[in-house]
């Protein structure tokens, strides 16, 4: 088809359309709320008019006529219409519902050309009541069929659904909706805590109203669930008396009530927390047991257990205490008993050090066959020292520590310091005996007691009186034995003590000698050969 004939062809259509009085009036329907004015308008029309004739339903007197001079309204419309003398638009006040149905117009021109047109009116009855209505007060997750009813008043209404602000659509499984002309059925098969976690809305709505209904909230009960026991580990012993406890927790609505349990037999108490205390009071935790909680949920009749835990109580130790002997001891004759007691605990491990370092047990060192104390007989001076019992179990440990004194010596005694001096050196002489408690010392000289009761005899200048034997006896007023030395000292007169010629220098001397004999029997021998 060429351009020309196309436009002829719009030409002419256009042409019939305006004949045909298609054209006149707006496409309907036109709707209007009930009781609201509303003017049915119309287009590319040219008053001036011969005249306007508005005629509701065929078949029935005209609603309204107009022409030049005058407008005659039907006595069913008095007061309720108009037209307008440019436009030929009527407006139809305070619209009843008796007014909907199709409108139509007719126009006369002066030229006695007719247009003519049709147009719909529908009253709508105003949008309201818009209410959801659910067939459960409250719900159970996974078990409940939830079904919202959302009704309203209205014409032509449409229905939507919304949780919080995100539309509610359909799944085609779980979630379906129906609508009604005044009603909207949402339902959810077994229904999930968020499915409508809302709150939930309706709306209902026309071309020209719309109205949400009241937030509407629904109960849907959970769980229990994700039950939970803190600490999710215990170590095998847990200290009597202290404030361990155990604490359950699940996700629940309504909140899980709890109850426990040691080895499936259910503890007599209630609450989230199992106290260590409880546990005591009850008697248990004397064998190692499994101890689990169970959250029941009222409204959901379902009940959960959590994970278990395993323990005993165990008491700690206390009061540690080492006894040893209080009397006076004495290496050789005394025997010594140590004693490690505690004043309550259960004691698991008992090991004994002396000084830092692990006690051996000997013949001189016996230890009981609970290790709870330990012979040493007899004793002997390497017993002195700290003695130290470490005391454990599971949950606690404890040491106690006895400082053991034991007497002994003097043992030998030695004196050190210089055996010949010459007059006017300084002689110093150093006494000395290991003793338990430390020897007290006394010196004699040539078997006469002196005045020096230190461990040192000291004189400043020699004279050659001090020639002569030195005793130092050490005595140990505990053992009450004394032991001595004697040590000799001679003084010289001056020079006596110098260093004499060195063994170099004499061998020097004695090869000399030598060789000047050789050379002197040599010159004899020579000489007597030569005399006659
Ligand atoms: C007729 O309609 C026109 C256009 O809508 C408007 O301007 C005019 O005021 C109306 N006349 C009357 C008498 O209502
Ligand atoms: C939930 O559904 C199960 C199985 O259908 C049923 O046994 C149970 O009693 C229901 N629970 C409640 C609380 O209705
Ligand atoms: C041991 O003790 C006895 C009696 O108390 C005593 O007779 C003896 O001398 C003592 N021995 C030693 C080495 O102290
Ligand atoms: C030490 O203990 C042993 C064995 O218990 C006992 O025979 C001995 O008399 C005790 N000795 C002392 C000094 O307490
Ligand atoms: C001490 O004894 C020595 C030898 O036994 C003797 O030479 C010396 O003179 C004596 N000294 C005194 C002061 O008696």
């Amino acid at each position: 088809m060429d351009l020309f004939a196309s436009k002829s062809l719009f030409f002419l259509l256009s042409f019939l359309g305006c004949c045909a009085g298609v054209d006149i009036l707006e496409e309907g329907p036109v709707d209007v709320v009930l009781g609201k004015d509303v003017t049915l308008k119309t287009r590319n029309v040219n008053p001036p008019f011969f005249v306007v004739t508005w005629t509701f339903a065929t078949g029935s007197e005209p609603v309204v006529t107009m022409t030049k001079d005058q407008t005659k309204v039907d006595d069913t419309y008095a007061g309720r219409v108009e037209v307008n003398s440019t436009t030929a638009s009527l407006t139809l006040k305070g619209t009843k519902p008796e007014d909907s149905g199709v409108y139509s117009l007719s126009i006369v021109s002066p030229d006695l050309t007719t247009q003519a047109g049709e147009i719909e009116l529908r009253v709508l009855e105003p949008v309201s009541a818009v209410a959801i209505t659910p067939n459960l007060a409250e719900a159970i997750e996974h078990n409940s069929t939830v079904v919202l009813t959302c009704s309203a008043k209205g014409s032509f209404l449409k229905f939507s659904w919304l949780k919080g602000t995100t539309p509610i659509v359909a799944d085609g499984k779980r979630i379906t909706i129906k609508d009604e002309e005044l009603s909207s059925t949402l339902t959810v098969t077994d229904v999930l805590r968020t499915d409508l976690d809302g709150p939930v809305t309706c709306t209902a709505k026309n071309k020209l109203e719309e109205e949400k209904s009241p937030a509407f909230n629904l109960v849907v009960h959970y769980g229990p669930e994700k039950v939970t026991m803190t600490p999710a580990k215990t170590p095998e012993f847990i200290q009597s008396g202290s404030s361990f406890n155990l604490t359950c927790a699940a996700v629940s609505s309504p909140a899980a009530t709890f109850t426990w349990y040691h080895n499936q037999k259910e503890i007599k108490t209630t609450g989230p927390v199992l106290t260590l205390k409880e546990i005591q009071a009850q008697g248990l935790g004397k064998t190692p047991e499994e101890y689990t909680c169970r959250a029941s949920n009222d409204k959901t009749k379902r009940v959960i257990a959590s994970p278990g835990v395993t323990f005993a109580l165990m008491d700690p130790i206390i009061g540690a205490k080492l006894t040893g002997p209080t009397g006076t001891l004495i290496a050789g004759n005394s025997t010594a008993n140590l004693t490690c007691t505690v004043t309550s605990g259960t004691v698991k491990t008992r090991t004994w050090t002396k000084d830092g370092k692990p006690l051996a047990a000997s013949s001189r060192v016996v230890f009981s066959s609970d290790l709870s104390s330990v012979m040493l007989s007899p004793l002997q001076k390497e017993d002195n020292g700290e003695f130290t019992c470490a005391l454990s179990n599971p949950v606690t440990q404890s040491k106690a520590s006895h400082k053991m004194v034991v007497n002994y010596g003097p043992e030998p005694v030695t004196v050190s310091g210089e055996t010949a001096v010459e007059v006017n050196d300084p002689v110093t002489l150093t006494c000395a005996a290991a003793s338990m408690p430390p020897a007290t010392y006394t010196w004699k000289f040539n078997g006469t007691l002196t005045q020096v009761k230190t461990a040192q005899y000291v004189i400043e200048k020699a004279v050659y009186k001090s020639t002569g034997t030195y005793t130092c006896e050490a005595f140990n007023s505990v053992t009450k034995k004394t032991t001595t030395h004697t040590h000799t000292l001679s003084v010289k007169e001056e020079g006596a003590l110098d260093d004499g010629l060195s063994d170099g220098a004499i061998a020097g001397i004695v090869i000399a000698v030598i060789v000047a004999l050789a050379a002197a029997i040599g010159l004899i021998m020579y000489c007597r050969q030569k005399v006659p």
